[in-house]
């Protein structure tokens, strides 16, 4: 907007009338009249910059409509000079603000996690050579031990080490996976025997906590296009959270189906319109509390404690590539459902 000499309002731009809802009757008012009464700081600020001569910027202020609803906005006013260097008038710019701080956070964390992921990948790469030596070297010595008088001792520490080894490896390897590029391969695959495989791969955990499985298939489902190792992932770590989040026992529900939601029900790709499969994870455990619901698919957000936070992350990237996504539902002390949704093969 610009005000002239007097303060009088003499032209505002389409984006300035719109979020201030200025009237055409507004042009030749003054900077109170046209803002109406809610703005007096901000008429302030026009004079200021008028009398001083000198530019004002990042003052943030809600401005106030006609309406009487208000707008977050940081507001610029720089004095436009004449050839002598008098001053003219002045020229004020609003920016809305909540839309730039929304903005801001988005980038903030897209340039996080990309940031994230490469730190994480190269600190991966690093540490799988020496832990790669750590194992070896364990292993020899476990050879090396054969007939000791203390043999059996010395190969339970050694086999400490191996299996601590063999964690790491494997915290490496998520990590490397969060900042894989694309899919390594795809294939035709089925669903109930991903699910199947998943559930055998946690069978000593739900045995020992004695969960009930309950396996809802869908027999009519079709086939799924994908890459078998990482949709396995993300099952298995579906799996796993839900027997996690029932220390105390429970039901662990598996299903398949077409989804009845008709906002997931089919996605637009490049081949036409696809139908979506809906794979369901449903739990009786302890929940996840609403404040929380936002934070579960950032890598590295855990309530647990020896939880790394990234079995969540790692598996909305994986079924994202797939063309897909996951929504969460869930009451605390009630349990939780996972839904993955997936295209149908071709
Ligand atoms: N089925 C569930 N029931 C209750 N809380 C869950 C469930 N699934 C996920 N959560 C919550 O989401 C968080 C993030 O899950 P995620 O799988 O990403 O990490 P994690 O399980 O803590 O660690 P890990 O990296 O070993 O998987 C969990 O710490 C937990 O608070
Ligand atoms: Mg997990």
């Amino acid at each position: 907007m610009v005000f002239d000499g007097g303060l009088r309002l003499v032209s505002a731009n389409r984006a300035a009338q719109e979020l201030a809802m200025l009237s055409s009757e507004a042009i030749g008012r003054t900077a109170l009249e046209a803002f109406d009464r809610g703005n007096r700081g901000l008429a302030e600020l026009v004079s200021r910059t008028l009398s001083s001569g000198r530019p004002h910027t990042g003052f943030t202020t809600e401005f106030i409509r006609p309406d009487a609803t208000g707008i977050p906005v940081e507001a610029s006013a720089s004095p436009i000079e004449g050839p002598d260097g008098q001053t003219l008038g002045v020229a004020l710019s609003l920016r809305e603000a909540s839309r730039l701080r929304e903005l801001e956070e988005a980038i903030k964390k897209s340039e996080r996690l990309a940031y994230l992921g490469t730190m994480a990948a190269s600190v991966a790469h690093e540490l799988r050579n020496p832990l790669g030596g750590i194992k070896g070297a364990s292993q020899l010595l476990l050879e090396e031990i054969h007939g000791l008088p203390m043999e059996e001792s010395l190969s339970e520490y050694l086999g400490v080490i191996i299996k601590q080894v063999d964690r790491l490896t494997g915290i490496l390897e998520s990590l490397r996976g969060l900042s894989r590029p694309g899919l390594p391969k795809t294939a035709k695959l089925n669903l109930h025997s991903l699910l199947d495989e998943s559930l055998t791969l946690m069978a000593p955990d739900i045995k020992r906590l004695k969960l009930k499985i309950k396996r809802e298939y869908d027999p009519s489902v079709p086939d799924i296009e994908g890459d078998e190792n990482s949709l396995q992932g993300v099952f298995l770590n579906l799996i796993r959270n839900a027997v996690e989040a029932m220390s105390q026992g429970g039901v662990l529900a598996l299903g398949t189906g077409i989804p009845s939601d008709f906002l997931y029900s089919t996605i637009k790709t490049e081949k036409g319109r696809k139908t979506m499969l809906a794979v369901t994870v449903s739990d009786t455990g302890c929940g996840i509390e609403p404040d929380a619901l936002k934070d579960i698919f950032n890598p590295f957000y855990s309530s647990k404690g020896g939880g790394l936070g990234l079995g969540l992350a790692l598996a909305l990237k994986t079924i994202e590539e797939h063309g897909g996504t996951i929504k969460v539902d869930s009451e605390t002390g009630k349990g939780t459902v996972f839904t993955v949704y997936l295209p149908v093969y071709r």
